[in-house]
């Protein structure tokens, strides 16, 4: 039962103390009931609330009725429990602040033991590392890395590489042109880049000679995917020009190249080929990394290079003196030599990677084991 204040009819010592013992009581105990700043609001208004508080009724109930002879008596109880309730209410704000603060600390309490929030690193994807493991190799040559749009002119990428308009070696680098440029000369029609060559002639066209650099980039071509083609890939193509440079310079710097990329017993062959801006043009091969060059592995045909012993990796050749002028060099003066090899096709076989495509998908579970 909720206390009430009595109406006071005796005004003797017992009775007063007996009543004086209550109301303390009653606010002790009510106190204890408080956790919030809500209950504890409500707890002050029933104690305090001027219009109708407890406090207010011992006033109406005890001191107005106290007869003269009690009056004294009967004002200084009443004004000690006033005092007395008003620090147990102060008390009891107290301890509903510091329960309800508690209680939201416990709330957000951390579990310092749990396990952290795993933030992945990221990591250079595997063409990337090998691009730049490629440029590494030329870099330390002397070389310097150019880099050219992938989106390229007609021109760049085509003609002034002497594959004249209409020429049947365009057909073997097909790719996507832009729409809609139907109304300019063919040369400015913009096309993506089917390799990473435009960017010799745009280097030419920038710097005289001596030129050592190597482009890395992306390119396209009308290839369907399938474990070895990709419609999209990456390239490193070099270029030097100076004076007296001759294919053995070419043969020395690929060799060398190929035995950094591959290991120090690698072979290379040259075998001829052709390109429109090369001329003599040459493939490269290596001997098969599987099989060491015998052709045979564990007893059985090697798969990798088809019992032959090696592996096709990159075009090459000397600078055909057509190219030059489309830059302004001399022909007659200087010479020089160019490459091109594919990225993927170098990942695939230094990392042992049997198709293309997981380069592109982007599962992480392929893509962690390079890091
Ligand atoms: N650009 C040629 C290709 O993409 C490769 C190459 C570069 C060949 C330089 C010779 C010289 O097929």
């Amino acid at each position: 039962m909720p206390y009430t204040v009595p109406k006071l009819t005796d005004f003797s010592k017992a009775s007063l103390d007996a009543a004086n013992l209550e109301v303390t009581n009653a606010v002790a105990q009510e106190s204890e009931a408080v956790h919030s700043e809500a209950e504890w609001k409500a707890f002050r208004d029933r104690w305090m609330a001027r219009k109708n508080g407890i406090l207010t009724q011992l006033n109406e109930l005890w001191l107005k009725v106290a007869p003269g002879a009690s009056k004294r008596e009967v004002g200084q109880r009443v004004n000690a429990i006033k005092l007395h309730v008003e620090l147990v209410v102060e008390v009891t704000r107290c301890g509903a602040i510091f329960e309800s603060e508690e209680a939201k600390l416990s709330a957000d309490r951390l579990d310092v033991t749990l396990p952290g929030i795993g933030r992945p690193l990221g990591a250079e994807h595997p063409v990337v590392k090998t691009m730049n493991e490629i440029v590494g190799v030329f870099r330390n040559l002397g070389y310097s890395v150019e880099e050219g749009p992938e989106i390229e002119t007609d021109y760049y990428n085509f003609e002034a590489l002497n594959f004249p308009p209409n020429h049947p070696a365009r057909d073997t680098q097909d790719t996507l042109f832009i729409a809609g440029q139907g109304s300019k000369p063919q040369r400015d029609r913009l096309l993506l880049r089917t390799h990473t060559s435009p960017v010799q002639i745009r280097s030419m066209q920038k710097m005289k000679p001596p030129v050592r650099v190597v482009c890395p980039g992306k390119v396209h071509r009308n290839d369907a995917p399938d474990a070895t083609h990709s419609p999209i890939f990456h390239q490193v193509e070099g270029l030097a020009v100076d004076t007296n440079i001759t294919f053995c310079d070419l043969k020395g710097t690929l060799d060398h190249a190929m035995k950094a990329l591959f290991g120090s017993s690698v072979k290379t062959r040259f075998y001829p080929s052709f390109f429109p801006f090369t001329e003599p043009s040459a493939d490269v091969q290596i001997s098969c990394i599987f099989c060491g060059g015998r052709g045979v592995r564990d007893g059985a045909p090697c798969r990798n290079c088809k019992a032959s012993g090696w592996i096709e990796l990159l075009g090459c050749g000397m600078v055909d003196p057509n190219v030059y002028g489309f830059v302004d060099y001399d022909p007659a003066k200087v010479s020089g030599f160019a490459f091109g090899m594919g990225v993927e096709r170098i990942a695939i076989l230094k990392y042992g990677v049997d198709d293309i495509q997981l380069f592109f998908n982007g599962d992480v579970r392929f893509l962690e084991q390079f890091v």
